[in-house]
């Protein structure tokens, strides 16, 4: 068995203390491929230094591109692309590699990407992303687990999607912006960073309306310039941090984020119990001794976020009462379930609803990390369990959490990351 790093958590402590929010992961993955669009040297900044952001780093490189990342400030030079291939090695440690095939195609008609495969959470296809980019006049194969897809030109389409897939509608967006003609997204998907994206394709010169709604529409241009664009705040981290904050009974005040696209969330949060105040461009947050029960379904954007379910899982599980938690978008995101009862939770589940009755304590315990926001949800109940915990497979975190153990640490969490 590889060595894996692991958090040694010991449980009890109300956190106190002021947290910055990094940058977006899911903000900045899709802008680093909308970097493939234009041959151009590209800056963001505000990204966060994630396992995922190097993978997509690594992938333009691959491709012929030359990226560095310093404090935040990503340059991506895309004047040489060469190659067209995102290999399977790659894409199966990050789905989100898809990401470069509607630039890729837009930008010079080819692409060989290899198909996803599945993942923890569920079976995650892309016939939607690949139906899409069809319509727009690409030619699409399967061969070997590789996706084949070529255009003279990309046209314009009206494109319908019965589930607002987030990576397809991002996709299909930049593939659009060079398409020859207009391009209608049906039922797109709303979250933040599809119109963080839209802003900065707007900013390189693309012709997009309604990003953020769910019908967008991309009037083609003949070629873009390059990105300079901050990336928006991490919404799901600052989510989390509220819920740390709930469940140790702390307060906290969480930095660097946009309240306005967390309106689910904190509704959700405060039936809890839990006190959110904003304070200028800061959230203060206090957590009640011990929190209410509360239901939640999760749904697409600006519905209470998959991203979500399993921290808020945590919170429930010494809730004050029982709490119905629908899982409405991933087939497969019950993953902490086991391990939430190795801590002392009494959930059940009954297909793509679990049933959490609060208990009055968890106990410290060893568990393991399945996917990302399942170790979250994990770290998040051995902050309140009593004794030590140790969370092994901490790399799902770190995909998604920018130095997590140094920033509940300020906040007067005993957790400290170690390798056996
Ligand atoms: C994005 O994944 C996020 N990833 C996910 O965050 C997030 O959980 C998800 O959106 C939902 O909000 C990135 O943005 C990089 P979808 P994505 O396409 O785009 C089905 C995290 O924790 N579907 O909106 O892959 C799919 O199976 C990650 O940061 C199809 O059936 O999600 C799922 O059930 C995890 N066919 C549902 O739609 C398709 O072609 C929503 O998927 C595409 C999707």
């Amino acid at each position: 068995m590889p060595k894996t790093q692991k958090f040694r958590i010991t449980g009890g402590n109300r956190l106190k203390g002021t947290v910055r929010v990094s940058g977006a992961k899911n903000a900045a993955l899709p802008l680093m491929a909308a970097t493939l669009l234009s041959s151009s040297k590209h800056t963001l900044r505000g990204v966060p230094a994630l396992k995922d952001i190097f993978t997509m780093a690594e992938l333009l490189d691959d491709l012929g591109a030359v990226c560095s990342l310093k404090k935040g400030t990503l340059e991506i030079n895309t004047e040489s692309i060469d190659a067209f291939e995102a290999p399977y090695e790659l894409v199966r440690t990050m789905r989100a590699s898809v990401l470069v095939l509607g630039p890729l195609v837009a930008r010079y008609g080819r692409a060989k990407v290899s198909l996803p495969g599945g993942c923890a959470i569920g079976a995650r296809p892309i016939n939607l992303h690949l139906m899409a980019l069809e319509r727009m006049g690409a030619n699409i194969t399967l061969e070997g687990g590789y996706i084949l897809a070529s255009a003279k030109r990309l046209k314009g389409a009206r494109v319908y999607f019965d589930i607002p897939t987030v990576t397809g509608t991002e996709n299909v967006m930049m593939a659009a912006t060079l398409a020859k003609g207009t391009t209608i997204i049906e039922n797109a998907a709303r979250e933040p960073e599809v119109v963080d994206l839209a802003r900065a394709l707007k900013a390189m010169g693309a012709e997009i309306k309604g990003a953020g709604e769910s019908v967008i529409t991309i009037q083609g241009v003949k070629e873009l310039n390059p990105i300079k664009h901050r990336v928006i705040p991490d919404r799901i981290e600052a989510s989390t941090f509220i819920t740390a904050a709930a469940i140790t009974a702390g307060e906290v005040t969480i930095e660097n984020v946009l309240p306005e696209h967390m309106d689910a969330v904190i509704e959700k949060i405060k039936q809890t119990g839990t006190e959110v105040k904003t304070k200028g461009k800061a959230l203060v947050v206090k957590g009640p001794e011990r929190p209410l029960p509360a239901n939640v379904k999760t749904m697409p954007y600006p519905g209470f976020p998959t991203d979500m379910q399993a921290q808020f899982m945590a919170l429930m599980t010494v809730a004050e009462g029982s709490s119905i938690i629908t899982e409405t978008i991933f087939e497969n995101r019950f993953m902490h379930v086991a391990e939430l009862r190795r801590f002392g939770a009494e959930i059940s589940i009954e297909g793509h609803t679990a049933t959490v009755k609060g208990v009055d304590r968890l106990k410290g315990a060893p568990v393991m990390a399945t996917d990302l926001r399942a170790s979250a949800s994990l770290v998040l109940a051995a902050l309140r369990a009593e004794g030590e915990s140790i969370v092994d497979r901490i790399y799902h975190i770190d995909r998604g959490y920018e130095a997590i153990e140094k920033k509940l640490r300020a906040l007067g969490a005993e957790i400290e990351r170690f390798k056996d």
